[in-house]
């Protein structure tokens, strides 16, 4: 298991990349100070979109060294764990919305030897994920409403952020939060606790030339230092 990172994690979200070109996107964020490389998986069904599977992880997988942090917005998200795992994501994160046997996900994702993530949407309260706590490595606190790039931050996610950094405590479990991330609102986030950011539409909008800048302006949000 992989120890967190001291400082701010930036993981660039691809869904707002350029999906004809998904390999150089990857392997520009990463050049230009990604943490991490966040991959949204959706299915149409436990949310209103439909983006890419196991395969499409797999091919990106030699674009990029980083980490990749895969969100899983699929139900059931069970059937599909392995093929991920052995597709190179290193953590994989499942909805505790998506079905009645989350526990039993969070396992598997263990067992395969990978870091497991516990999502939550942005009305689901933190009590929700209490009796998971001792099964997860990663929170990934939704700040908007799963399905879509470029929403707006939801400003009542600090409450839950901030209850769920007070229920983490002295644990070795990253929060991290997704949608609406901004060199404006990263801020709110860190302060309420959180120490991973998703961004898609404020890294990828206006192309690679600014990716570098980009992600340097949402790390000095969160209060990091802008040489990485
Ligand atoms: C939304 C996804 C997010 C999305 C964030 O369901 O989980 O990762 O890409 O996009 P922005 O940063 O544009 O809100
Ligand atoms: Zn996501």
């Amino acid at each position: 298991m992989t120890t967190r990172t001291a400082g701010p994690i930036i993981s660039p979200s691809i869904l707002s990349a350029d999906f004809a070109a998904l390999g150089e996107e990857v392997r520009a964020v990463s050049e230009a100070g990604a943490d991490w490389i966040h991959l949204d998986v959706m299915d149409g069904h436990f949310v209103p979109n439909i983006t890419f599977g196991p395969d499409v992880v797999k091919a990106l997988r030699p674009h990029s060294a980083k980490v990749f942090d895969v969100h899983l917005m699929i139900a059931p998200a069970d059937p599909y764990l392995a093929a991920f795992a052995a597709a190179g994501a290193d953590a994989i994160s499942v909805h505790v919305e998506a079905g009645p046997h989350i526990h039993r996900s969070l396992q598997t994702i263990r067992a395969l030897g990978k870091r497991a993530g516990i999502a939550l949407n942005p009305g689901t309260p933190a009590s929700a994920i209490e009796p998971l706590i001792d099964m997860v490595d990663l929170v990934l606190m939704m700040t908007v409403n799963p399905g879509f790039g470029g929403q707006n931050f939801i400003p009542s996610t600090l409450e839950t952020i901030a209850r769920i950094k007070a229920m983490t405590a002295g644990r070795d479990i990253d929060i991290e939060v997704d949608g609406g991330i901004t060199p404006e609102t990263v801020g709110l986030a860190a302060a309420a606790g959180a120490n991973a950011f998703v961004a898609g539409s404020a890294v990828f909008k206006g192309g690679p030339a600014g990716y570098a800048e980009r992600i340097a302006a949402i790390r000095a949000g969160a209060g990091g230092s802008v040489a990485c």
